[in-house]
């Protein structure tokens, strides 16, 4: 008979219990001692800021997606498709631009020039586009595999979209549209490669844990510093970008 067995045979199951349960205790008297946490002024349950930070400065996802639309300029090219409004296209275009279409779900936008829904595509003409400028999009879709495979059937051969899309981000109830999802860098890049050839997918992956938990209470760009700001750690991804050719 062992040791444990014996421990066993002669003690009754509720002394065994309180034998095992004495570490633990143990543990919990000696976190009485431990430091506080010294968060600040983060001690709070609400933002510091509710509106994402713009009313500080620039937006902290926004330093993410115009890092790098600036990076991949030279897709921006051709005729173009944009969302919501033409600034994008405008401004990363480098006078390489022959048309520019912007895309709405809703009608009653003044900038649309194609009012449609990416999940069913309809209205949108197949190898249209050269360049698909799709940030901050993809988490107002439900259906995101019909939206990839629309963003698929309406680039030309060859064509590119630049795709932004929330990670670590609080919601947004202010739209018209319901804010879905947030995502990772493999998932983004699992729900491309069922449409784009592996070998013509890039993702990356921006933000840190400071950027993250600045960008939830709506600090601003101004609030950081330069390193701050640079610093990517894969575990805390504020914002997901993936650049597509479609063969
Ligand atoms: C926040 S705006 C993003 C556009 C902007 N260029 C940007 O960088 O923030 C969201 C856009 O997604 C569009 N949208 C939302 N759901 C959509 C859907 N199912 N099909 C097509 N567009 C959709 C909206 O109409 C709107 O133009």
């Amino acid at each position: 008979m062992t040791a444990k067995d014996l421990v066993k045979a002669i003690l009754p199951p509720s002394v065994r219990g309180w034998l095992k349960a004495q570490p633990l205790r143990g543990q919990r008297f000696l976190r009485r001692f431990r430091s506080e946490a010294n968060l600040g002024s983060l001690r709070r349950t609400t933002p510091a800021c509710a509106d994402w930070g713009g009313s500080r400065g620039q937006i902290i996802d926004r330093y993410y997606i115009e890092k790098f639309l600036a990076e991949h300029r030279g897709d921006v090219r051709g005729h173009i498709l944009d969302f919501c409004d033409d600034s994008y296209a405008r401004r990363f275009d480098g006078a390489k631009t022959t048309k520019v279409d912007v895309l709405h779900l809703t009608e009653g936008n003044p900038q649309a020039t194609i009012v449609a829904d990416l999940a069913r595509g309809e209205a949108i003409p197949s190898d249209t586009f050269d360049c698909i400028l799709c940030t901050q999009v993809l988490q107002y879709v439900y259906d995101l595999d019909a939206a990839v495979r629309t963003l698929h059937r309406i680039l030309k051969p060859g064509g590119v979209v630049l795709v932004t899309a929330p990670g670590i981000q609080k919601i947004d109830h202010a739209g018209t549209e319901a804010d879905f999802w947030r995502f990772t860098s493999p998932g983004l890049r699992r729900l491309f490669e069922e449409f784009f050839p592996k070998d013509r997918l890039d993702v990356q992956a921006y933000g840190n844990v400071l950027t993250a938990i600045a960008y939830l209470h709506g600090f601003a760009v101004e609030d950081l510093r330069r390193e701050d700001m640079e610093y990517c750690d894969p575990d805390y991804q504020v914002l997901i970008a993936l650049r597509a050719v479609k063969r």
